[in-house]
């Protein structure tokens, strides 16, 4: 297959093909084996990675700061760029092209929409959107689909449901546009009404003939749905305090509503969890995100690394 992806920045799951899909997740496997077996290797000797969060990271930084480095790579980590020159006022635009000069990819996360893309045109090295505000995670989507992926026959007979924050959810945007793209037909958004799925992206699946459901309450629909995918409330963009202290609870997901749930369907979540997953939940044999979805996360970073970085 060829390599679509050298050289390109990814900023929206948008411009992602099937094809581009299909070899990032093949290299992915290699990726988990390789990791087994030998730990790494050196393939991306010498190139490094710099990574720029405006934003709190614990995963998305942590685990491209590890590929790299079982790729055998270098990193430049500024988690925390209020102590870089952004502190006396410089750009975004300013501060990549300061880095690109250094690095070979730049991963970028910041509170703004469009930021990513932004700061894309103003580089020649590839740019990975790590999250632009509550626009889109496209990596985040790509480990989550290839979770599901393991999981499932095909997406084209799944329901999936999405719960929680879908108005600022940025991981959401983009998995459930991504899951679209790949043939999952029926969706069951489940949110407060102020926090509902963007128009634009519940039009663009009903317009491509998809099934949408847009619900309060959860426990009238669990039961229906095969991936369970919770996110948080997104306290950070929220300029009404008492209305996020009034939503931070609206969803707690405990044993007992999990058994209502399909015995076969998964349940994930991003994480940072503040609350909405009960910690008794954890031990399901359905719930992913401790087990699979962090390991994935490493394994596709370095995917995506080794496709971007190499011909
Ligand atoms: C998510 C994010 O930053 O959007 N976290 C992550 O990258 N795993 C989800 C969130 O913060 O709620």
């Amino acid at each position: 297959m060829r390599n679509r992806l050298f050289g390109k920045d990814i900023i929206t799951v948008e411009t992602l093909q099937k094809e581009d899909i299909d070899l990032l997740f093949e290299k992915t496997k290699e990726m988990e084996k390789l990791v087994k077996n030998k730990g790494g290797d050196d393939r991306l000797k010498r190139k490094i990675l710099a990574a720029l969060f405006y934003e709190p990271s614990t995963r998305t930084f942590s685990s491209f700061i590890t590929a790299i480095q079982r790729l055998g790579g270098g990193f430049i980590p500024l988690n925390g760029m209020v102590q870089t020159s952004v502190a006396k006022g410089e750009s975004l635009e300013d501060t990549v092209k300061v880095f690109s000069y250094y690095s070979d990819v730049i991963v970028v996360r910041f509170p703004e929409v469009g930021s990513a893309k932004k700061a894309a045109e103003s580089v020649s090295v590839p740019v990975i959107n790590a999250g632009d505000g509550a626009g889109e995670h496209p990596t985040q989507a790509l480990l989550d689909t290839y979770t599901i992926k393991k999981h499932v026959g095909t997406f084209s007979s799944l329901t999936v449901g999405i719960i929680g924050d879908l108005l600022y959810g940025r991981t959401v945007h983009s998995l459930t546009k991504l899951l679209f793209k790949l043939g999952v037909g029926r969706f069951i958004f489940v949110s407060p009404k102020v926090l509902k799925m963007p128009r634009e992206i519940c039009n663009q699946i009903k317009n491509g003939k998809g099934k949408v459901l847009e619900v309060e309450n959860l426990s009238d629909v669990i039961g229906e749905i095969d991936v369970i995918y919770d996110t948080r409330i997104q306290k950070e963009r929220f300029s009404d305090f008492s209305l996020y202290e009034r939503l931070k609870h609206f969803y707690i997901i405990e044993a007992k509503l999990m058994e209502k749930a399909k015995k076969d369907a998964i349940l994930m979540h991003p994480l940072p969890r503040v609350g909405e997953i009960a910690v008794e939940v954890d031990s399901d044999p359905r719930a992913l995100y401790f087990r699979e979805q962090l390991r994935n996360g490493l394994y596709l970073r370095m995917a995506l690394l080794d496709l971007i970085l190499r011909r």
